[in-house]
């Protein structure tokens, strides 16, 4: 029987996570939540589905792809994916690998970019930073890798398209260490690239992992030489490939700091490797090494400074994304929510702090692409949809016990503004009640001027058309958006608001927070250089 209000373990017992003797920590040791974040087109489709096809899901592989395929044939979620062409939702997919439970957030790139691609950080684990070896670090990759930096989550480094002409493997460290800030470690180097590519070198394990151009691509069993030197190697590369390999590994092994899981676990290194998602090669090589490293679901750092551990008795998860009509004919919202702690079994009943009530739930499913299955039970690290109409918020938590003091989700600046004009007059009423259920919905922000005209802010020029196509389809409220020239915005002290010249906006967000819309990027660094003085904020500052 579940007590109605049992406390939250505290730090003093994390030992116990370190090795599962009962049933729910064999559950969650054995669960990998983890995103892909990568640029456009480097490849995260293709790896999605490769590292499907390793997890047994092979019935399933096309099925990513055939999401994406999808944009330009059929949908059914919204009308205006149909219209488009486009999938605007998100999903996880869950999936087993060598007895593991992988959950894979699914972060949209491409035109689709929004803040739920940020919002559906805050329920990864660990990230998979993923980089076309030819491009480097891109600015999609920057955006993603700074909110997984935030939030102190470790990322592994996979350089894809090695089979094509790539950068060499030393610039890319160090653009990966000069753009991102972090320290790149690989664990295995590469042999060659492109047309010369012949495959990796296990770093640790001196294993050769030879890679063979045929149709579709395919590996070799590795093979353990002995080091370097081995003249093995010489059979496989070509003199001017093998010496170059040869310098470079000779340097990463003696000149790079030695790998530390600690280091990377508390977001300070990546662990890098390289590989080509579309040949299949070194996609299991990594899915191996990513299990071992990647962790399990962590504690919760709660506000009052306990940490609430993942097999505390006590069921706790929190909704980070709502999606609605994923089923038009049901009119439907799926609220996903990320666990926390403790076992969840349907139909159980938990607290929302925000409703001040306990709600049923009754109806979870998980997801795999647009296809729902029922389910029965689920563990810390899982993803859970509950289909609900309206009742959760993003940052909602539930909990079958006292509610613990999670840290609020951080909100995002958006840097894409447009102000919002009703285009009829007699729709007002909706019109408002448009604005206020998308915004606490998450569709996008919304901020109010001076003149009580409103301003709705995003992080990409989809969240616009979505919230224009729901007020008209949903609400009968049709509006015209003007998008405005600010391209960032900023959080700041009300007493602040007087030092910013009329070049900036100064507006209030939904809970009357002070908020500055600049010009540029480039105006907000001269007016930061100048006025070091004064604190801005990327996140609404907690004591506002
Ligand atoms: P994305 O989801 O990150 O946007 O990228 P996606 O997987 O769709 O890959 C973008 C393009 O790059 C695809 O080609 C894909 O086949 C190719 N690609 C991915 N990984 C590799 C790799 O390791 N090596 C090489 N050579 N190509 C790779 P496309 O022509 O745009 O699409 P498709 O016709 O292949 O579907």
């Amino acid at each position: 029987m579940r007590s109605a209000f049992p406390e939250i373990v505290s730090r003093m017992d994390a030992s116990s996570t370190e090795k599962p003797t009962s049933p729910l920590e064999r559950e969650i040791s054995r669960r990998r939540t983890f995103a892909i974040i990568a640029h456009p087109d480097a490849g995260k489709t293709t790896l999605t589905e490769k590292l499907l096809l390793y997890g047994g899901a092979i019935q399933l592989a096309g099925h990513v792809r055939a999401r994406r395929d999808r944009r330009k044939t059929r949908s059914d979620w919204m009308t205006m994916e149909q219209e488009r062409g486009i999938s605007i939702s998100t999903a996880a997919l869950q999936f087993e690998y060598n007895g593991y439970r992988m959950n894979l957030l699914d972060t949209p790139g491409h035109e689709d970019f929004s803040e739920d691609t940020y919002r559906t950080l805050m329920a990864a684990d660990c990230a998979i930073m993923l980089l076309d070896a030819s491009r480097g670090v891109e600015p999609q990759t920057i955006k993603l890798f700074k909110v997984c930096r935030e939030r102190g989550i470790p990322i592994i480094t996979f350089i894809n398209k090695m089979d094509l002409p790539a950068k060499d493997p030393f610039s890319l460290l160090d653009e990966v260490e000069k753009v991102l800030g972090i320290t790149a470690i690989p664990l295995l180097w590469p042999m060659g690239s492109g047309k010369d590519f012949r495959g990796v070198y296990d770093l640790v394990e001196k294993k050769v992992h030879r890679y063979e151009r045929v149709a579709g691509g395919a590996s070799q069993v590795p093979v353990t030489v002995g080091g370097i030197d081995d003249p093995t190697l010489d059979e496989i590369m070509d003199e001017y490939t093998a010496r170059v390999f040869r310098e470079g590994a000779d340097l990463v092994q003696n000149a790079l700091p030695p790998f530390s899981q600690e280091d990377f676990i508390a977001g300070t290194i990546t662990p890098v490797f390289f590989g080509s998602a579309v040949t299949n090669f070194g996609v299991q090589l990594f899915l191996n090494n990513f299990l071992t490293l990647a962790p399990q679901p962590p504690p919760v750092h709660l506000t009052d400074g306990t940490d609430l551990l993942p097999s505390s008795p006590v069921f706790t998860g929190f909704i980070f994304k709502l999606q609605a009509n994923m089923n038009r004919a049901h009119r439907d919202r799926v609220a996903f929510l990320r666990i926390t702690s403790g076992k969840f079994e349907r139909g159980m009943t938990a607290f929302v702090p925000r409703l001040g009530k306990q709600v049923h739930l009754t109806n979870p499913v998980a997801f795999f692409g647009q296809e729902r299955s029922t389910i029965d039970d689920a563990y810390p690290g899982d993803i859970i949809g509950m289909i609900n109409p309206g009742t959760y918020h993003i940052g909602d938590i539930l909990s079958t016990g006292k509610p613990p003091a999670f840290p609020d989700l951080p909100r995002f600046a958006p840097d894409m503004f447009a102000s919002l004009i009703p285009t009829d007059t007699s729709k007002l009423k909706q019109f408002k009640k448009g604005i206020q259920e998308l915004a606490e919905e998450g569709v996008v922000q919304i901020f109010s001027t001076q003149d009580g005209s409103v301003v709705i802010g995003a992080a990409g020029q989809l969240q616009f058309e979505v919230f224009r196509f729901r007020m008209e389809d949903e609400y009968g409220a049709p509006c015209r958006l003007e998008v405005m020239p600010f391209e960032c915005s900023r959080w700041i002290r009300p007493s602040d608001a007087n030092k910013f010249s009329s070049y900036d906006r100064i507006v209030k967000d939904e809970k009357g927070r002070t908020v500055v819309l600049f010009k540029s990027e480039y105006r907000l660094k001269s007016f930061l250089q100048t006025n070091a003085d004064i604190p801005v904020y990327d996140h609404p500052p907690q004591a506002d």
